[in-house]
């Protein structure tokens, strides 16, 4: 670009004034969502299923899709919604059901505006998750946002969602598809699997859990024997999981004991993810790993970037500490999160109530402090 002529450089100077004085924590009114652009539309192509009239959420046909919604990871959950939708072949017959914290800012009603805003015909519901009645059950972990009651909101799927709908794909909010989610809809469930998800064996899974576990007689290996397969680690932010299993098995009550035990006992150093090695480590139906292509977030401590794996990729997962739009904003993104960046709908900060950008040409100079 050719040097910029003063009065436009002026104008950058104020705009980027302003950014900041916006993105402040203190200039950003309580609840205020960021602003979103609306997405393309996307079309059952043909071959999908016919909607059953008047079935609604109950409708056999549907893939059902669960994920968490809060202010914080709203920009990866639009991002991800999108990337479902445009890759989707049945892109209508996609139903979402987002959990979100029922006492938390921004509250039902402005997160619904905001997705109707950006996604006008998308089929979904959101579902007040009551925080309260996990925080006391979460002990301290590594990281503290693994310690967010809404990363524990998988365990009480099966107690919000409907209870005509069989199965849900519980995705996390920092996750991009580039491949139709039907595919992944449609993995078969052996009847003794609650869970599918890709399993990783050549991670050292003694890791995940304390020598306080692996040395007491009533747990570690015990806990594991009698499984269909040796325990493997997993990775909870894209499982499949029968709703009907989990609720016949009463699997919240059984990872509400795990954590009870963790209280007392220090057993793992992770958040939300141990109870569900714990339960189904050896028990998970695998699944392709192209469906988990985690660690995109990079390295846990010093956040540096990390490259795919091995072989085709169908789900992008920013697992990790950084996140693609941190980085980006940041202006020092990792090469893939260009890929993200496709994805993303984010326009700017503002309150969600206010119909349009402010206009900078109606700011007057004197408001500003030179
Ligand atoms: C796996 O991790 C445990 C605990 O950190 C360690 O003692 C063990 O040597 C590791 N095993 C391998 C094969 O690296």
């Amino acid at each position: 670009m050719a040097a910029a002529a003063p009065a436009m450089r002026a104008g950058l100077v104020l705009v980027a004034f302003l950014l900041l004085a916006a993105s402040g924590a203190g200039a950003r009114a309580e609840g205020a969502l960021p602003r979103f652009a609306e997405a393309p539309e996307y079309r059952n192509g043909e071959g999908c299923p016919a909607a059953v009239a008047g079935a609604g959420v109950c409708d056999p046909g549907l893939v059902h899709i669960a994920m968490t919604l809060d202010a914080h990871y709203l920009r990866g959950s639009m991002a991800a919604i999108y990337s479902l939708l445009k890759h989707a072949s049945c892109p209508e017959s996609l139903f979402f059901h987002f959990l979100a914290a029922d006492a938390a800012a921004p509250g039902v009603g402005e997160l619904r505006s905001a997705l109707a805003a950006s996604f006008p015909s998308l089929r979904f519901e959101i579902y007040p998750f009551r925080a309260d009645a996990v925080t006391g059950l979460i002990s301290a972990s590594v990281r503290a946002a693994l310690e967010a009651p809404l990363n524990y909101a998988r365990n009480y799927l099966a107690d919000l969602l409907p209870k005509c709908v069989p199965r849900a794909i519980y995705l996390d909010s920092d996750v991009l598809a580039v491949d139709d989610v039907r595919r992944l809809w449609e993995t078969r469930l052996p009847a003794a699997a609650v869970v599918a998800a890709p399993e990783y064996c050549h991670a050292n899974f003694s890791r995940y859990f304390t020598d306080a576990f692996w040395s007491d007689p009533d747990l570690g290996a015990r806990v594991f024997a009698g499984r269909r397969r040796a325990p493997c680690y997993f990775n909870t932010g894209v499982m499949v999981i029968d709703l009907r299993r989990w609720r016949s098995g009463n699997y919240r009550h059984r990872v509400e004991q795990w954590m009870e035990l963790q209280k007392e006992k220090r057993i793992y150093e992770l958040g939300s993810l141990p109870p569900f090695l714990l339960l189904f480590a050896g028990e998970v139906e695998a699944v392709d790993h192209r469906w988990n292509q985690h660690g995109l977030g990079g390295d846990n401590i010093l956040g540096s970037c990390r490259p795919l794996h091995k072989g085709p990729v169908s789900l992008m997962h920013w697992s990790g500490k950084g996140k693609p739009w941190d980085r980006l904003d940041a202006g020092r993104p990792c090469p893939l999160d260009h890929t993200w960046k496709s994805y993303d709908l984010y326009i700017g900060d503002g309150d969600a109530s206010q119909a349009s950008a402010p206009s900078w040409a109606s700011l007057s100079s004197s408001a500003l402090p030179w």
